[in-house]
């Protein structure tokens, strides 16, 4: 099947310098949320991909399908054409007449309608379907509107059949209370569409080469028309302005949500989670209010996510707690661990089973082994640290020369004693003990305490006082302090 996605338009209501297929819904451009769905629809065998009509912002739109075929291969499958001038939405097909396979039909979609389902594409391909191409039928996504206004309405014949649609600017205003509206989704026989948008002329209300003329061209050549709805109204709303992209946001979100505790996962409250990407979760999650899940999440079996918690690309194991306001990024975290509150693990953070990382802990580029903790105020960055140590609070690893990033190797069993420095390159031996305070340069020995610290005196001493401003006017010269006596 040829897929043909017009994505030329302006969306001028939207106010922003972005193109509107750009805007993103759940963190994505809409353009890539419809270009999923046609290249799933089209599968791994499709010679081609889907073709997209650019036009208004073409060099940003481009910039984007180049930046996606990093992430998924299968956007290298897509096509644009340019569609110089926005002279209707027949004019934009036109533009794709070249690229189409005849022999199979083709499929329209818009780049600003970001929800269709696969199933209820395929259910409309279906419906197109004679033997393949040639002799099938014009098969239109329609929707039944309380308020139809703005759409283009579909005119029916007294026996049901339908005989064409019209614009809401060119409607007379019986046509005008037709409920029954167009969603721009259709699929067309690509030999006949051929000829019929050659044939459209401009002369409607708003001067453009509409689509929606083809279908009393396919009335006049005897080619079926087939009508079907969507499961979801959702699937076919358009975004024009920014309330629009909002509301269809809450929608998408809470369509995510109820998946979710389908499948045996507790949320606090299913209006209060943001899904942006994929979150796979085991049974028996909990996820409290206000977390935000980006890229590729797993979250396995028993976790709990307390509220505020930002999580992104990061594989979290079984019966991990993340308490509250943690900020998680492509970090590995393993089964019993605690996290948090506000704790931050950065890309290469990767956390065996049972370790504890505390408030205002930041972990970077770091392994680190079983039931070890580092429970307040650290900072831990390119390090191997071993299984059973204790990072005490306020130690920092210094992996940063200003140039180049060095390494730190902690040892099993190894205790840090609080507002330690560790200038890397570093190692400490298993089971030694770093006192607290101590800034190492050198590597410290096995089972040894290392120290490094300023000897700790004691001086007599008289401590200044304060003097009352009223009596220092009065007196002509003030008394210097004693000298402490040795
Ligand atoms: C269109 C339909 C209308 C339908 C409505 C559903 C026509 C003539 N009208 O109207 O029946 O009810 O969608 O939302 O088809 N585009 C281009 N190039 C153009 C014009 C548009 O690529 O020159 C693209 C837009 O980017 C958008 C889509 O086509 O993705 C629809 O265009 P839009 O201007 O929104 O059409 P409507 O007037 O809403
Ligand atoms: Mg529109």
């Amino acid at each position: 099947m040829n897929i043909v996605i017009l994505a030329a338009g302006q969306g001028k209501r939207m106010k922003s310098a972005l193109p509107k297929v750009l805007q993103t819904l759940a963190g994505k451009p809409l353009l890539q949320h419809v270009l999923s769905t046609a290249l799933d629809l089209q599968g791994k065998s499709a010679k081609t991909g889907p073709i997209v009509v650019v036009g208004h912002g073409a060099a940003d739109v481009k910039e984007f399908l180049a930046s996606v075929t990093g992430q998924d291969l299968r956007f290298g499958k897509v096509t644009t054409v340019l569609q110089a001038e926005q002279k209707g939405t027949g004019h934009a097909l036109l533009q794709a007449l070249s690229k189409l396979d005849v022999k199979e039909p083709t499929l329209v979609l818009y780049g600003d309608v970001p929800l269709t389902s696969k199933k209820t594409l395929l259910k409309l391909a279906k419906l197109a379907d004679g033997v393949r191409g040639q002799d099938c039928a014009l098969a239109l996504l329609t929707q039944n509107l309380s308020n139809p206004t703005g759409y283009g309405r579909i005119v029916r014949d007294l026996d049901g059949s339908v005989k064409s649609i019209v614009e809401e600017k060119d409607a007379t205003s019986e046509q005008k209370r037709i409920t029954e509206i167009n969603t721009g989704i259709m699929v067309l026989p690509t030999n006949f569409l051929k000829k019929w948008l050659k044939a459209l002329r401009a002369s409607n209300a708003q001067g453009e080469y509409y689509l929606t003329d083809v279908i009393a061209m396919a009335v006049k050549d005897g080619v079926p028309i087939r009508t079907a709805q969507a499961d979801a109204e959702y699937e076919t709303v358009g975004v024009n302005s920014r309330d629009q992209l909002a509301a269809l946001e809450r929608v998408h979100q809470i369509n995510q949500a109820n998946q979710l505790m389908d499948a045996g996962v507790s949320l606090a409250d299913p209006a209060r989670i943001d899904i942006r990407g994929t979150l796979e979760c085991g049974t028996d999650v909990f996820i409290d209010v206000g977390c935000v899940f980006e890229g590729c999440v797993t979250l396995a079996a028993g976790t709990k996510v307390g509220p505020y918690c930002i999580i992104r690309n990061s594989v979290i194991g079984k019966d991990v707690t993340i308490h509250p306001y943690s900020h998680l990024d492509g970090a590995k975290v393993g089964v019993g661990s605690l996290i948090g509150p506000y704790a931050r693990l950065r890309p290469g953070a990767d956390l065996a089973g049972d370790v504890h990382i505390g408030n205002f802990v930041e972990v970077k580029n770091s392994k680190i082994a079983a039931n070890s903790k580092a429970n307040h105020l650290a900072y831990v960055g390119d390090s191997i640290v071993g299984s059973r140590v204790n990072i005490g609070a306020g130690t920092i690893t210094c992996n940063y020369d200003g140039v180049n990033k060095h390494q730190t190797i902690i040892e099993d069993d190894v205790f840090i004693g609080s507002d330690t420095q560790l200038v890397a390159p570093v190692r400490v031996g298993r089971g030694a003990t770093l006192g607290a305070g101590t800034t190492l340069t050198k590597d410290a020995p096995a089972n040894q305490l290392t120290v490094s610290r300023a000897k700790q005196i004691s001086l007599q001493w008289q401590r200044p006082v304060k003097q009352n401003k009223k009596v220092v006017s009065k007196q002509v010269t003030a008394k210097k302090p004693q000298k402490a006596k040795k």
